[in-house]
């Protein structure tokens, strides 16, 4: 057989050092592989002296399984609004179309924000938040750190759907009471009504799964700017309150005006970072999304305290927020995961946000920000350290969003004893099909290709003496959702492509 099927980047000690074949043993998996045609033919042992397993296909599908994707940042609610940006950056944008989009998740009969009952959530809300969730497992992520909305009944619906449709999830009420940063539409009346809300979507997660095997609560204050510092202190003791803690989420050095707006609105802070470490929103369970104008010093704190950083390199650029030196973090210790942050990113496709962290780890050398930073002023073409390469891209896409949602021993890899979260990507079969050079004669019509002739899945074209590193290489580069067939999540089967 041509194609073998697990594959996997290994990474004993957080650098990537190469592949690995690993299957899950679990009984229902491996009658799930003969079914499909696929046998474990035996152990191998790769460079790195792990034992692994080898399975192979008999056939020319070209399929593989890879872990399902983490998607460390994302705004459900914000999807009808992919594609729209205005022009002038961050702070414009969440007033010319975020805010006005995420307050249509309202229930005019509820303007206390007191109705819990998700089936109160507009229809166009539910609609939105069922099509979130299909989408994304369609993409291959089984695991998405969401934020909703103020609302709790729309909140709790998204949090349902999740549990319906089996993606693993973080959700969040998005917490904002600072009424001179808010439009008086879409705010919190006080810190302490947004701390009730908060308090009753995590009573009807927690709820709905008790033991948070598939969803969670994650606290999540939207970011500094939209929050009084009673706000950030009651948030963080809430999350603080809960034995494990809660998770908690928000955005932080996304933007320079949104730098200095903290700067003005916190003055006895010492760093945006500060801001969030003097309410003890600092955790090992917190996820710090973008972090592109992070200082020296805040990177030290924010590894002190073990937080974590959703990298969303997509947005950033769409935005034009600025290029995050992810290389940057790494080297300081930080834990990095990818986010499609939806809607500042434009895709749900966290192959795309691959994408996009390799090329803006490719310009970053000639920022000269960068270079400063870095001591490489002027160095530009030689020092290209900062690359991301295909293989650390789909590390942040799985094993370094699972550390980011601190489950790195359970998801992101196919290590034995781990969770089975994971998809089956279809390459499709090398072009067997000929052109006569009749074909090619004017006059004479191409040959009709036969309707049993697979192809290429999608825009992935295989050539047919690729190694299965340049397979890998070109789904990564041109892979989208046509290629993902099949989508597990803690063993069940979630999605599959018509
Ligand atoms: N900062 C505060 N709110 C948001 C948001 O909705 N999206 C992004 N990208 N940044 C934010
Ligand atoms: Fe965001």
């Amino acid at each position: 057989a041509r194609n073998q099927g697990v594959l996997w980047v290994s990474s004993a000690d957080g650098r990537i050092k190469g592949y690995d074949w690993q299957v899950n043993d679990d009984a229902s998996f491996q009658s799930f592989l003969s079914d499909h045609g696929w046998t474990v033919t035996g152990t191998a042992t790769t460079g790195n002296a792990t034992q692994v397993q080898v399975v192979e296909s008999n056939d020319d599908r070209n399929e593989f399984f890879f872990p399902g994707f983490i998607d460390t940042h994302i705004h459900a609610p914000q999807f009808p609004n992919i594609g729209l940006f205005g022009s002038a950056g961050l702070l414009e944008w969440l007033n010319e179309y975020t805010y006005p989009m995420e307050a249509s998740f309202g229930s005019k009969s509820d303007p206390q924000n007191q109705d819990t009952d998700p089936r109160d959530t507009p229809a166009e809300g539910l609609r939105v938040y069922d099509e979130v969730v299909a989408r994304t497992l369609a993409h291959g992520t089984t695991c998405a750190s969401y934020f909703a909305t103020i609302h709790v009944a729309a909140t709790n619906a998204l949090a349902a759907l999740c549990h319906k449709h089996g993606q693993r999830a973080f959700i969040g009420r998005v917490c904002m009471d600072n009424k001179d940063e808010c439009p008086s539409y879409y705010v919190d009346q006080s810190a302490e009504e947004g701390f009730n809300a908060t308090k009753s979507t995590i009573d009807y997660i927690q709820t709905l799964d008790p033991k948070g095997t598939l969803i969670n609560p994650i606290v999540t204050p939207r970011f500094a700017p939209s929050c009084s510092n009673e706000s950030l202190d009651g948030l963080g003791a809430l999350a603080a309150s809960y034995d494990p803690p809660l998770y908690i989420q928000t955005h932080i050095a996304e933007t320079l005006d949104e730098i200095a707006l903290v700067q003005q609105l916190f003055p006895e802070s010492t760093s945006y970072a500060d801001v969030y470490d003097k309410a003890h929103l600092l955790t090992n369970r917190t996820i710090l999304a973008h972090g592109v104008h992070l200082t020296k010093d805040e990177r030290t704190l924010i590894r002190e305290r073990g937080s974590k950083v959703a990298h969303c390199p997509a947005s950033n650029s769409a935005l034009g927020s600025g290029l995050a030196p992810v290389r940057v973090l790494l080297n300081d210790g930080l834990t990095v995961g990818l986010g499609t942050d939806v809607s500042g990113g434009y895709s749900p496709n966290v192959l795309e946000v691959c994408r996009q962290a390799c090329l803006v780890s490719r310009l970053l050398a000639y920022s000269s920000e960068y270079q400063e930073m870095t001591g490489t002023l002027g160095n530009e073409t030689t020092n290209g350290a900062e690359k991301l390469s295909v293989e650390d891209s789909l590390y942040l896409a799985t094993r370094g969003g699972a550390a980011v949602v601190d489950m790195a021993d359970d998801i992101g890899g196919f290590d034995k004893g781990m969770i089975w979260d994971a998809q089956l990507i279809e390459l499709g079969a090398v072009q067997n099909s000929t052109v006569s050079p009749l074909d090619v004669v004017p006059g004479n019509g191409l040959a009709v290709r036969s309707p049993v002739d697979t192809g290429p899945v999608g825009d992935v074209d295989l050539f047919g003496n690729e190694t299965w590193q340049e397979q890998i290489q070109k789904w990564m580069w041109s892979g989208d959702d046509r290629n993902v067939q099949k989508v597990w999540v803690q063993g069940k089967l979630v999605h599959t492509r018509e």
